[in-house]
């Protein structure tokens, strides 16, 4: 027997290691220990991770790589990132979407990113992002899953057209239906716009995911709404609440009540680390607040818990590199999620959590998934995440698209070796 791709001696992140994997016609056909058969091409992984790709549940690729247009964000607040892009807007054109995106993309592969759902604006009422971004789902498709979100930035009910342009948007093709209802006039056309938006998704079938409660306000309880929509409307498991920042300042007697509601709806939740711990706190002097929803307290309840990046060089943030083991590490830093077990649980977060959340088909690494996957410069999950290890191969349906040499530094120390490779570094575990 033959096969197109066998992977030698890798360690997964459920903890197996030393197993070979095979692959032909684009699935993976056997994950096993010593497979002796013969293959078209072997990639030796030598006790390295071999993991599924790297996913990002919340994006916004219809921003990024746009740092600068037309101006910095001096405040760094994300009401100045949302007045800026309003500016940007005005003069965005389709062909510079495609462009940035299109290189975020190629980012993103070398990282291993291969599944993204991103956020796309729809009050501009000439819809250049959604044109933009449905040319790049459509030119991306064999290497990254693109998912489309339908995004109203300046509110359903605030900005004029953005029902009908979302509506249009929908029509057009894009996946799924956002919202913002914490950025409404009231809290009570917040509570609406969860509500109408709902059911949007109800009558045409789709998944909701929701910018809901990003900010630092304990009131701002639409997340409660989403969850009692979600349930009204038949939604489990079909809906995510991205950001759900309020949560960090509610009050604990009231998240006691909120936790088995979000746990009852089956809603998904996705924490932004980097952007919450950057934008959210903003009007505190000391001390300050860090903004990430309570993530060890969802994980307790059975929610579903994803690391978005959320933004990488936008009018938001100006840092980030498609790498979603630094957002895995901010993740833990931010929620204190330090033990081993939590550590492995944060790995998770940017990739079964987010492909649970995006319903991907056949993701994972298990006989009949896709052979998608990632070679890492680190022995687990742990190491990967310490190391923002390197992407040594990253393969799509079965192929190699991307190659990256291994870390190595070459020292001139009287006396010592003469390299030093970050992953020899190991902890002394039993
Ligand atoms: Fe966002």
């Amino acid at each position: 027997m033959s096969f197109d791709l066998i992977v030698k001696n890798a360690n997964l992140p459920d903890g197996r290691t030393g197993v070979d994997i095979a692959c032909r016609n684009g699935r993976i056909e056997t994950v096993e220990p010593g497979i002796s058969a013969q293959a078209g091409d072997v990639i030796e992984a030598d006790g390295n991770l071999v993991s599924p790709p790297f996913v990002d549940s919340h994006f916004h690729m219809d921003a990024t790589l746009s740092l600068g247009l037309p101006r910095m964000n001096q405040s760094g607040t994300l009401l100045e990132g949302i007045a800026l892009w309003g500016e940007l807007k005005e003069i965005l054109t389709v062909d510079a979407v495609v462009e940035r995106a299109l290189k975020y993309c190629d980012l993103a592969v070398s990282q291993g990113l291969l599944a993204i759902r991103t956020h796309v604006d729809v009050c501009d009422d000439r819809l250049t992002g959604v044109e933009g971004l449905l040319e790049v789902r459509d030119r991306v498709r064999d290497y990254i899953d693109l998912q489309l979100v339908a995004f109203p930035q300046d509110g359903l009910y605030r900005s004029p057209n953005a029902e009908k342009n979302l509506l249009k948007a929908l029509d057009m093709g894009v996946d799924i239906v956002g919202g913002i209802p914490h950025f409404e006039r009231t809290m009570e056309d917040g509570a609406k716009s969860v509500k109408r938006l709902c059911e949007i998704a109800a009558e045409r079938g789709l998944m909701v995911d929701m910018h809901c409660d990003e900010t630092d306000d304990p009131m701002s309880r639409h997340i409660e709404t989403l969850a009692y929509e979600t349930q009204r409307l038949g939604l489990q498991s079909r809906v995510a609440g991205s950001h759900l920042t309020s949560m960090h300042s509610m009050d604990n007697y009231y998240v006691s009540k909120l936790l088995p509601l979000i746990a009852e709806a089956e809603v998904h939740a996705i924490a932004n680390p980097l952007i919450n711990i950057t934008l959210q706190g903003r009007h505190d002097t000391y001390p300050k607040r860090r903004g990430q929803t309570r993530v060890p307290e969802l994980r307790s309840y059975g929610v579903n818990v994803s690391f978005g990046h959320d933004c990488v060089m936008d009018p938001w943030y100006s840092m980030g590199s498609a790498d979603m083991l630094e957002v895995a590490s901010m993740g833990l830093h931010v929620a204190q999620m330090t033990s081993r077990e939590d550590i492995r649980y944060c790995y998770e977060c940017v990739t079964s959590h987010p492909a649970k959340a995006m319903n991907l088909e056949d993701y994972g690494l298990e006989k009949g998934c896709k052979a998608d996957f990632v070679l890492l410069q680190a022995r687990d999950t742990i190491e990967a995440i310490r190391l923002k290890a390197t992407r040594l191969k990253v393969v799509k349906s079965g192929r190699v698209i991307a190659t990256t040499p291994a870390r190595q530094t070459r020292l001139a120390l009287e006396g010592r070796p003469q390299s030093v490779d970050p992953s020899s570094y190991a902890p002394n575990e039993a």
